[in-house]
This record gives structure tokens, sequence and C-alpha cells, in this order.
């Protein structure tokens, strides 16, 4: 047997450093039982003369943690019971988790309490069964939030031996990786969340520190470079041999600003999410004094100006091309999606918060209000519709000119789709998915939707609605699997065309009509801000039925979400930290509040003001915030 030779040296605190001469199987064993426990340790594999050598360097550790992660998945259960065991989980939870009980089974618990009480009411009856019942399930929801922790902690990056963010997926089976081994910066925000709830911080600190870095990298396609200040939409530590030293490497930080990835999509999205990230570190780890830094507050800046340039575009909404946000592939959202406006708005006002007096200039600040005041205009009259709105719109005179046109985009009536009509229902509502002239997207965006809550973009009453909606329409929005993307599919020859005939975006699939876990965590922060966590707790003891089972698939298929994605990773970070996220906020509801902008009462009087100013806007006396269309 050849022999290898494995130095681990473990860095953490609480585990003794340890080095010797192992067996492969030994020394592989000992390096998983290490990663199990100790998340810190450096390490990295390399080819030597010898063959396979072992080494824990300074600086490696992600690359080599994914690879021990996948072993570890690979070789499952007998592992995890050992790590579990050490984090602390009780023989009697263990022998409910493996489903094999030692001493007295459940049932024959129950039919002994049976047979004690025999005399007591069938109500004490019912509430005994009930307690060993609501036991199980609190056992069962421990086992798979321990196990998402594992798995969260599996999936952490490290670069220079600091955990800088998340890969995107960590399917052991998966035969083509292609970019899912990166850090997505929207695909890390759950899992930041998550760290933040828990209390670790630095994960969060530095990853918001790298990519900013990031921001001023050098970035062209085709000798053309994107706007100053754009975010990456992904990154990858790469660890490479120093030179000059036969065991020494390096890490670098290899930023895709779009330029690589599949149809060239710009990442509009990751710049707003890390303004959104920022506050929420801030809030939540009281540490202001990383969003007071120089360079950060220049990057909040940078984001700010790429966002606010004046363009050819007539709307307050922010234009951007198709792919540029969560759906990052051709699905017919260029223009202005509801999803980059909703973060945009949510941005706005975090920025806002964020910039310093001294490193804020008049204009800026004066611009972002102003563009604040209009959007919230912009979207709350123009892209919401429910029933009264819908009617309105079948009733619809075309081809108006004149500054008082009331069907303004000159939409047709022909355009209002014969599913809607069914899916309205007579509580509730919603906000589009695009405006353009001539053209409203019926379709529901979830995302949208649900940040617009977040971030009050929507009013009140609209927050509500949408809530509303979205019980009413239970079985076609969370049906087996929380949430459907977007409702409902592209088929036949509107797929065609508007898809480009893509394969991955086939009805009910994907980014067309697919489930996707990971918007149970938005979602939840939505229904607590509105005080109706229940619909959050619906929705994660829909998740729980079979998330963990099905191994934390990306995205579910079918119109009820009844098949694990076609193409769909397994073990996807976000599905992992989206469910842990739900779980924490709802353990402890107040937190959400490192997410949510408040209604802002300066922007509603600066809006009333507006709307007073301009004679050619006049205000109709439909309840507090609406205005004519
Ligand atoms: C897919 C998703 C995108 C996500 C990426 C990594 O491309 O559409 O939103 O960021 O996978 O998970």
């Amino acid at each position: 047997m050849a022999t290898w030779e494995a130095v681990l040296q473990v860095l953490s605190g609480s585990s003794p450093p340890f080095n010797g001469v192992f067996s492969v199987d030994s020394a592989l064993k000992s390096i998983r039982h290490t990663s199990l426990v100790c998340h810190k340790g450096p390490s990295t594999l390399r080819r030597s003369k010898n063959g396979l050598r072992v080494f824990a360097l300074e600086g490696t550790k992600g690359v080599f943690r994914s690879k021990i992660g996948v072993k570890r998945l690979e070789s499952a259960i007998c592992e995890c019971h050992g790590a579990r065991n050490i984090s602390g989980i009780s023989a009697e939870e263990e022998e409910y988790r493996t489903h094999r009980p030692k001493s007295v089974p459940l049932n024959g618990a129950i039919s002994s309490r049976v047979e004690e009480i025999d005399s007591e009411s069938n109500a004490n009856l019912a509430a005994a069964a009930g307690t060993v019942e609501d036991r199980l399930q609190s056992v069962r929801e421990s086992v798979i939030e321990d196990e998402a922790w594992n798995l969260l902690r599996d999936s952490i990056v490290y670069y220079c031996n600091n955990p800088i963010g998340t890969i995107a997926a960590n399917d052991p089976n998966s035969t083509s990786v292609l970019n899912y081994d990166q850090v997505f910066i929207r695909d890390f925000i759950p899992s930041a969340i998550a760290f933040l709830l828990k209390g670790e911080y630095d994960i969060v600190k530095n990853f918001i520190l790298h990519t900013l870095q990031l921001q001023s990298w050098e970035k062209t396609m085709d000798c053309h470079s994107p706007g100053q200040g754009l975010m990456p939409a992904s990154f990858k530590v790469r660890t490479v041999p120093l030179d000059g030293d036969d065991f020494a490497t390096e890490d670098v930080l290899d930023p895709d600003f779009g330029e690589a990835a599949i149809g060239r999509v710009a990442p509009v999205d990751s710049g707003l999410w890390w303004i959104i990230l920022l506050r929420a570190y801030g809030k939540c780890s009281g540490d202001l004094s990383v969003q007071e830094r120089v360079d950060v507050q220049t990057g909040i800046k940078m984001i700010l100006k790429l966002c606010l340039a004046d363009g050819f575009d007539m709307f307050p909404t922010l234009l951007v091309t198709d792919g540029s946000c969560m759906i990052d592939r051709r699905m017919g959202i260029h223009g202005h999606p509801l999803e980059i406006q909703a973060l945009f708005y949510s941005a706005l006002l975090c920025a806002r918060e964020m910039l310093t007096p001294e490193d804020a200039s008049a204009d800026l600040i004066q611009a972002l209000n102003n563009r604040l005041v209009a959007l919230s205009f912009h979207i709350r009259e123009y892209y919401w519709i429910d029933m009264r709105k819908l009617n309105e719109i079948y009733r619809y005179n075309t081809e108006e000119y004149s500054y008082e046109a009331v069907n303004k985009f000159n939409i047709y009536p022909d355009q209002i789709p014969s599913w809607l009509v069914e899916f309205m229902p007579s509580k509730g509502g919603y906000l589009i998915g695009n405006l353009q002239p001539a053209h409203m997207d019926f379709r529901f965006f979830s995302l949208g939707n649900i940040w617009s809550i977040v971030s009050s973009l929507a009013t009140l009453d609209q927050s509500h609605a949408i809530l509303d909606l979205i019980e009413a329409k239970w079985t076609e929005l969370v049906a087996e699997m929380p949430l459907k993307i977007c409702y409902p599919a592209l088929e036949g020859q509107e797929w065609r065309i508007i898809t480009g005939s893509d394969p991955k975006n086939t009805a009910w699939s994907y980014h067309n009509g697919g489930s996707w876990p990971t918007l149970l965590w938005q979602l939840t922060v939505a229904c607590i801000k509105m005080n109706r966590p229940e619909i959050a707790l619906n929705a994660v003891k829909v998740a729980e039925k079979r998330i963990a089972r099905d191994k934390w698939p990306e995205y579910y298929d079918t119109k009820q979400a009844r098949f694990v994605g076609k193409q769909a990773r397994l073990f996807q970070t976000w599905s992992i930290a989206g469910y842990l996220v739900s779980k924490l906020l709802l353990a402890n509801p107040s937190a959400t509040k490192i997410l949510v902008n408040e209604e802002d009462s300066e922007l509603v009087n600066a809006f009333s003001c507006m709307i007073s100013a301009n004679p050619r806007r006049k205000r109709r006396a439909w309840k507090k915030q609406s205005f004519i269309v």
C-alpha cells in the first residue's frame, strides 16, 4: 500500500493541532472529521513527486473544503451522525432521526399513556397525543435545521484563511459544475443573513469588504468596459502556485461581471443587494465602522451614480437588459422589471440612511430623494392591478394624445390575458412584472412583489393585498413547494419567441414558472413586516415536508412543484440558507428590522408636494396614495 502523508494544522482554538502519518482512509477520515467540527483551519490538496499529499497550508482553505464537502456528502450518513453527536444532539433525538427506536417504540409510548389516562377525558387524551406529535415535529424540524447548518458551513469559501462567502451549490453528483462553485453576490445574501442572525459577523464583513475591492476591478468584454460601480455577479477564489516555491500557494479573487456568464448578462442586482446587506450588517452587528469607512462610502456612491445616471429613459424606473437579476437569462424581462425596481428602491433608502454628511454631496442626496419620490409614484400607480383596475383597463380608450390621457401608456385592452381573468381574486392584487409603451407584462413575479412589501415601495394597502393574493392563490403559487418564481409559465409560440426556445426554461421549469425554495426567506420577511407571519409559517411547513429529503434542490418543476427541477442542482446553498433564515426570523420576528424599510413620512410629504406643484398631475379620489393613470 502506498504511504500517504497527512500534515494537518488545525487552527481552530477548540481543536488541538495534530501532525502525523496516516493511511489514506484514516487521513481523509481525520480531515473530514475536522472539517465538520472545526470551520476555521486552512488546508489544501497538492500533488508531489511521491503522489498525492494532503497538506494544510495557510491561504487555501476554500478549495480544500469544497473537495472534502463532496467526499462527505458521498459517504453521507455515518459521518453526519458522528458530527451531530459532537454538536450535542441528544440520543433520543438521534433515535427519532434515524427512525430506529432502540427502547420503547413511539406508538407504544402513546398506547401506554392511553392506558394510564383511561379514566381521563377524551380532550385530555387528544392533548396528550398532540403533545407527543408536537414534540416529534419539533425534533424533526431541529434535525432538518441541524443538517442545514452543517451544509451551510460546508459551503463556506475561504480567502487567505478568512471566510468570505458561500459557494452556490455543493452537489456531489453534478457532472458539470459550470459556475456553481463560485460565490454569487445574490446567492450569498440569505447565507449572510443566517450568519448575522447567529451572531457570526466576520464572514459578512469580509464579504462586504472583498467584493468592494472587486468593484473597481478592471473589467472588459470584447474591448468594452462596463460602467464604473458595477458589482460582479460572482467571484471565485483561485489558489495558484507561488512563483519560486514548490509547496507554497496564494489565493486570488477572480470576479465575473457577466463577461463569462451564460448569455453575458449584466448583474444589475448585485450592487443593490450589496447596499442592502451593508445596512443589515450594521443594524445587526452594531458595527457601523464598516459603512463609515471612506472606501465603503465611495463604493455606495459609485453604485448610486451608475443607477442615477441620466439616459434616454422617460421613466424613473431603472432601464435594464434581459436577465439582469435572479432571472439571469432571457425571459422577456428587459425594460423595467419589477424585481430590479424593488431592489433599487430598497437600496436607495438604505444608502440614504448610511451616507455620511461629509461624504454625500447635496446634489447626490437631492437626486436620490427625487428618484425615490418619482419611483414610488410610478410603481404604486402604474404597476398596480386588482379587480377594479383590471376592469378599468378592460374599458380603456386608446390612442389618447394629451397630458390628461387616462391610458398613458396606450395599453390595448386585448392585452389582458385570459388566464388573468381567472387568476385575479376578488380580494387582493399585485404589481405587474414590467411596463413599457403599449405593453404591460401581467405575469406575477414573486420576488419583485415581496420585496416591494419589504421596502415599502408598495403602499400598506397594496402590501396587504399582495399577501391576500398569495393566500388566495396558494395552490398556484405555493402548491407543493414555495415559491413560484413567476406565474404563469410561457408556453408554445410565446415561449419560442420570448425565451428563444430555451430548453432550460420550458413551461413550469426553472425561471419559467419553476418553484424556488430560496424565496421562502424573502416571503417570511414580508409576512412578518405585515404582521401576518402565519402565511410564512404555512409555507415553511410545506417546504419542510420534502426539502431535506429531496436534498435541498435549487428549484422544482411542474405546475404544482411536484418534481425536483430537470436541471436543478442539489445542495443549493441559497435553498438551504433561505430555509434557515425563515426559521430564524419566525423564531425572532423583531430581527426582520435589519432588512425592512418602513414607509418614510418625509417621502410621503415630498410626494404630496410634488403632486400639488405639478399642474399636469391631478390626484384622484382613490384611497390615500393613489393617482390618476
Ligand atoms: C442561476 C440562477 C441565479 C443564481 C445562479 C447561482 O443562474 O438563475 O439567480 O444566482 O444560478 O445559483
